[in-house]
């Protein structure tokens, strides 16, 4: 390389300040990216009650998520299905206010929400069957709804 001046500094010194800048400009990368990103997000406005109520509900969403993965981890997949079922399938739907909040959200938003619903009742079923592989894949649907949301959407006003 051009700027490399074996009379200062070592081979090894040098590959490990390549790999630091290289880092950093990966990093910086991902960062504008993302801020690049952000200014495409659409923003929705809630009323405050219903903003608090929809970020519990997502909160409790990645539990439940994780709470899968470790059911899945332990291959306990009766309990991983009731954890999908009951916390962002079809079945949660009542307790989360679902229809209620997606008369306040655009209508593609609200379409992605349900689409999430039924994903998380097809890996339940899936899971019910008892094979892990098709039951991952299964899983990966329900996440790739949370992504698909998350990368168009934001809140009005996050506190
Ligand atoms: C229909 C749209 C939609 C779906 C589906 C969705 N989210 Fe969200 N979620 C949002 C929006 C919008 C925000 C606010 C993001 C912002 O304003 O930057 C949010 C925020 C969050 C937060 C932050 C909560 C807080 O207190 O700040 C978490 C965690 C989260 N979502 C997890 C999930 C997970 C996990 C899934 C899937 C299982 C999921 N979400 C599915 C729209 C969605």
């Amino acid at each position: 390389m051009l700027f490399r001046c074996s009379i200062f500094i070592t081979k090894k010194d040098y590959n490990v300040f390549m790999k630091k800048i290289i880092t950093t400009l990966a990093l910086l990368t991902i960062y504008n990216t993302t801020i690049a990103q952000d200014n495409t997000r659409e923003l929705v406005k809630l009323p405050p009650m219903m903003q608090n109520h929809m970020m519990a509900n997502m909160r409790d969403h990645l539990a439940a998520i994780n709470e899968i993965q470790l059911y899945l981890a332990d291959e306990k997949m009766d309990e991983a299905a009731q954890v999908a079922e009951n916390r962002l399938g079809m079945s949660s739907m009542d307790s989360h206010k679902a229809k209620h909040m997606s008369q306040f959200m655009p209508k593609e938003m609200a379409a992605i929400g349900t689409s999430m619903h039924r994903a998380a009742s097809r890996f339940a079923l899936k899971a019910e069957e008892g094979d892990l592989l098709p039951a991952y894949k299964a899983l990966a649907q329900v996440t790739s709804a949370c992504v698909a949301c998350h990368s168009k959407y934001k809140i009005a006003n996050i506190k």
